[in-house]
């Protein structure tokens, strides 16, 4: 699935903006013929979540489905055009009409969706778009949905949050992304999978595209850009569905964090000597590979400096903003950052454009967090392997992206089966499951410490990630003892399975202004402190690849009363204003 583009045969029709809305508390939109038309309860602004800003409605915490509807028109074409509807994200799942007719549905909040809908558009007239949007999950879903028969099952009545979510952020609702509608040729480039390699100072791109039907007396030309600048053509002619082929650029310049140099891939496809489509993709020449306990990008040696982060900000969301993407570029760079994990879930296309253009390295996660096992089941592997390979398909051409990250945190409950027999099939399964669709990248599952060194995830990973929190959640108070905990844990997960390690969480929920002389939980000082141990611990062991602070910035979670409306893990705040620990983690990551 491509990313959508305006060329010379493209056209894009954004279908953002005000949605009326209507609240369906007891699923009665369905039986009520809702798809054809209905009177609103509100109006609401895409893209965004319908949380925060329709709280006054009820919203904040509702769970359950919600309508949307739109309309918008077509202009007749002089020749035959193909309609296909994008949804850039619907949290968690939705199903779609076009003038009353079903066009489809999808499941997963976080990826991208299509239909082709040429056969149900209609020129000169309004055409109604309606979406029934549900942030429902349940036992088989990614992420997992959790109820509280089940804490009650574990014991842990007092763990359960509202709404009730078995994961530690705010179970958002809504069309959180663009929705467009794509005016395409009669016959379209569908995909274009890209792999590159280095051989000396020469990089070698490998391409395969994929088109929507076949084409007749067809030729296409294949360019490559260096900016304004060709530097390779060639021509194809009688092509089938699928091309293709590999392109050698001799005194390349690799794709980094210093440099992050990109070229742009054009496809011009021809038929009868007319231009039927065109498109071009950027990418990036770059290698990454692991060797003795380090990862190398281009043959050279990286140290992964950086955050979790959450796609969360203040009345969006999880709602798409450019300006907001553009101000957590500039803040991670401020702090001298190179790296973030899209913790716990895939991020925009945006964002991974943006760190394609700034050097950022990403780890590249699926939602599938905080998984209970004594819940888990057949239909859980497959949405697991299904949410996967969308999350493959859409991202695999990105540089930036330099991991795959499989889950985070399973076996949280300390729940037996986490650690069985089945738990171990499963991961297999997973694991293998990547590595099928790409073999270009580790992989990597970061994990909690209730499992010791027994977590599976380390059996399977290429590098080990590990979210720890000696000295908040446990040793809360003692840094250095903290320190002295995790310098000794470190060294006996290497020890048995000589691995690299990248410290993919670690902090201390922190509110601003609260500052102490002695070390006081909450107060700037602890979060700097303690930050500043923990540094201190990765930089004295030879195995350590990376460190991921959690969090960049605070992010709402479901409510809890461990959380004041929000986890205040974050160096800066949900305003993104720098906390005290922010000066210290710049000085020390910017230092030569
Ligand atoms: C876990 C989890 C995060 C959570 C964090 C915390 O490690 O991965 O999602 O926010 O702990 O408790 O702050």
């Amino acid at each position: 699935m491509l990313y959508p583009q305006t060329n010379r045969r493209r056209m894009i029709q954004e279908l953002n903006g005000f949605w009326e809305l209507k609240i369906d508390r007891d699923d009665s939109g369905r039986n009520n013929n809702w798809k054809n038309g209905f009177n609103k309860d509100a109006i609401i602004g895409v893209p965004g979540s319908w949380n925060e800003q329709l709280s006054e409605i009820g919203l904040m915490d509702y769970v359950g489905s919600i309508w949307y509807q739109r309309q918008f028109y077509i202009q007749p074409q002089s020749i035959r055009k193909q309609y296909v509807l994008r949804f850039d994200s619907a949290d968690f799942s939705a199903e779609v009409w076009l003038n009353g007719q079903w066009i489809g549905k999808h499941q997963g909040g976080f990826l991208p969706f299509e239909f082709e809908i040429s056969e149900f558009v209609k020129e000169d007239q309004p055409n109604r778009l309606t979406v029934c949007v549900d942030n429902r999950l349940n036992h088989d879903t990614i992420p997992q949905g959790i109820f509280t028969d089940d804490y009650i099952e574990f014991g842990k009545q007092r763990d359960q949050s509202y709404p009730s979510t078995v994961f530690d952020f705010m179970a958002y609702g809504g069309l959180n992304r663009s929705v467009r509608l794509l005016v395409l040729p009669a016959v379209y480039m569908e995909k274009v999978n890209i792999d590159t390699q280095i051989h000396d100072s020469t990089g070698i791109l490998y391409y395969r595209a994929e088109f929507s039907d076949n084409l007749l007396d067809n030729e296409i030309i294949i360019s490559v850009y260096d900016e304004e600048t060709c530097i390779d053509k060639r021509r194809v002619k009688e092509v089938s569905k699928m091309l293709e082929g590999q392109i050698e650029i001799k005194k390349c310049e690799f794709w980094c964090p210093d440099n992050p140099k990109l070229y742009s891939l054009q496809f011009e496809l021809f038929e009868g000597g007319y231009l039927l489509d065109e498109y071009s993709i950027e990418f990036g020449i770059r290698e990454i590979k692991l060797h003795k306990n380090k990862i190398l990008l281009n043959g050279d040696p990286i140290f992964l400096k950086g955050f979790g982060k959450h796609e969360d900000f203040p009345v969006l969301g999880k709602g798409l903003s450019h300006p907001l993407i553009i101000k957590d570029f500039e803040l991670m760079k401020w702090i001298g950052a190179n790296s973030f994990r899209t913790s716990h879930y895939p991020y925009s296309e945006e964002i991974m454009q943006m760190a394609d253009r700034t050097g950022f390295l990403i780890i590249d996660e699926v939602p599938a967090v905080s998984m209970n096992f004594k819940y888990v089941t057949d239909k859980t592997l497959q949405n697991h392997k299904t949410v996967l390979t969308e999350l493959i398909n859409r991202d695999r051409n990105h540089p930036s992206v330099i991991a795959w990250s499989v889950a985070n945190e399973p076996g949280i409950w300390g729940e037996k089966e986490a650690v069985s027999s089945n738990a171990d099939k499963y991961w297999k399964e997973i694991f293998n499951h990547v590595k099928k669709m790409d073999i270009s990248r580790p992989i990597t599952l970061p994990t909690c410490a209730v499992w010791k060194n027994r977590d599976i995830a380390y059996k399977y990973s290429d590098f080990i990630s590990v979210n720890r929190y000696w000295g908040w959640y446990e040793m809360p108070g003692e840094i250095e003892k903290a320190g002295a905990k995790l310098k000794e844990e470190l060294l006996s997960l290497f020890k048995l399975y000589h691995k690299p390690i990248l410290l993919s969480e670690f902090g201390a929920d922190t509110v601003e202004g609260l500052h102490s002389t002695y070390p006081q939980l909450f107060s700037e000082e602890y979060q700097t402190d303690l930050i500043n141990e923990y540094f201190k611990v990765i930089k004295s062991l030879p195995f350590t690849i990376g460190e991921h602070i959690w969090n960049f910035a605070d992010f709402r979670t479901a409510q809890h009363h461990r959380r004041i409306v929000v986890n205040k893990k974050g160096v800066f705040n949900r305003q993104r204003e720098p906390k005290s620990a922010a000066f210290m983690i710049r000085k020390y990551w910017t230092k030569k």
